[in-house]
């Protein structure tokens, strides 16, 4: 059996994960849980949570709630980042100042996701120097936290064994599955970018060959409807964006809805008040169907297929967020591409990725230029830097509205950022 630590264990995500956990136990076989948190609230609620459902589910480990990163880590064979610096909050923030300077406001995209980048990295390569010094030799880190892409690079960049986690892939890999019928694993998927920058270029189904071109035929319109993005921009790309894609190619309506809207922050509080209130129910003990209405529908799963090849050297492929190593050759060697990948015991691979169409590759190179810009801001931090990679961002370019766009996440974040 293995320890497991959960570094943000408080968030109101954990039970999704414990339901993982739960039905694949042959597979993962866990003595130890730890949730590490800040919120002793939260510790309390998601802790009791996950304990009263590993009891029901006859579960023989033992799950444990902490502030304290080194007990949390202690000998862990294994630790998944969740964390969220400055909570919903910061989120709302992200979500809103950018549209003072005529941008759309995201919490991964765009100069929202710049500042949760900022707040984030120091946060999570101090949590990885724990896992460095006291969990097992070899231990690894499995990072959900946002902005996968940069956190990512940023533990890569300092020697920690990480590799970085994202839902949007398996989503569509169940999606097609359903749609044909088969289990997930008959479907693989060319999908190729950086992380929340991705696009499905091809969807191989086991004995049928790729039936992309079939999909962008039959279900066009469904698909289209899914991202959000207009059918005929699915027909000239011959791909399928994923929903990420919208804050570009769709700015201006996406920037509209925002202004008249509530924020993601404000209806996903309203969401985890009424999961944190389910959690501190004692009578409850299964994954609540609020936790449906968080975007992270399947990603215990994807989190578990990882754990498993990683620690079972399963040599499987899976869409994972990995150091590209001359895969896009137009990006750096140690920029962090998110591509189907094989995953041993010794780390995951990349596979090789077909030459792509100049529009997809173009945007991809603009977005990791800022993606370094930022990394080198979250690490060094300095006004010049925070405004030489958010000007650098394709959603902002124009030089005074990097100006105006800095001013404004120094304003809104300087409690988060100690050189600020
Ligand atoms: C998807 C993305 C995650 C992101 C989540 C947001 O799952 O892949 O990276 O964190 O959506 O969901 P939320 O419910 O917080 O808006
Ligand atoms: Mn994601």
């Amino acid at each position: 059996g293995m320890k497991l630590a959960i570094v943000g264990g408080g968030s109101t995500y954990t039970p999704e994960l414990i339901d993982g956990f739960l039905r694949h136990r042959d597979v993962l076989p866990l003595d130890e849980l730890w949730l590490v948190d800040p919120s002793e609230e939260r510790r309390r609620l998601v802790g009791g949570m996950a304990q009263r459902m590993f009891a029901r589910g006859g579960h023989p480990g033992t799950v444990h709630a902490t502030d304290d990163l080194v007990a949390g880590v202690a000998g862990a064979d294994a630790v998944l980042f969740q964390l969220r610096v400055g909570g919903q909050d910061a989120r709302h923030g992200d979500e809103t100042w950018p549209h003072e300077a005529g941008v759309i406001g995201q919490e991964t995209t765009g100069p929202g996701g710049f500042a949760k980048a900022l707040r984030t990295v120091p946060v999570v390569l101090e949590a990885a120097e724990a896992v460095r010094r006291y969990a097992k030799p070899g231990a690894w880190i499995v990072d959900f936290t946002n902005p996968v892409g940069i956190v990512t690079r940023a533990l890569l960049s300092e020697g920690h064994r990480a590799v970085g986690l994202c839902n949007v892939a398996i989503g569509f890999q169940r999606r097609f599955a359903a749609r044909f019928d088969v289990a997930p694993s008959a479907v693989r998927l060319d999908h190729v970018g950086l992380n929340h920058l991705t696009w499905e270029l091809g969807v191989h189904v086991d004995g049928r060959g790729d039936v992309l071109p079939e999909l962008l035929a039959e279900d066009l319109t469904d698909l289209a409807e899914e991202v959000e993005l207009p059918a005929p921009l699915l027909t000239l790309q011959q791909a399928v964006p994923s929903y990420y894609l919208r804050y570009y190619y769709a700015h201006e309506e996406v920037l509209r809805e925002q202004l008249r809207e509530p924020t993601r922050a404000q209806v996903v509080q309203e969401v985890e008040r009424a999961l944190l209130a389910k959690y501190g129910d004692p009578a409850i003990d299964t994954k609540p169907e609020e936790l449906e209405r968080r975007g992270g529908a399947f990603y215990s799963e994807a989190a578990i297929d990882l754990l498993v090849s990683l620690t079972t050297d399963r040599g499987d492929v899976q869409v994972l967020d990995v150091r590209n190593d001359g895969i896009l050759p137009f990006l750096p060697d140690d920029h962090v591409i998110e591509v189907p990948s094989r995953v041993t015991a010794d780390g995951a691979v990349p596979l090789p990725v077909a030459p792509l169409a100049d529009d997809v590759r173009s945007l991809i190179a603009d977005v990791a230029g800022y993606e370094r810009l930022a990394l080198d801001a979250a690490k060094h931090g300095g006004r010049d830097r925070v405004l030489h990679a958010m000007w650098a961002h394709p959603l902002v370019r124009d030089f005074d509205r990097a100006e105006r766009l800095t001013d404004l996440l120094l304003a809104a974040n300087a409690r988060h950022l100690a050189w600020a």
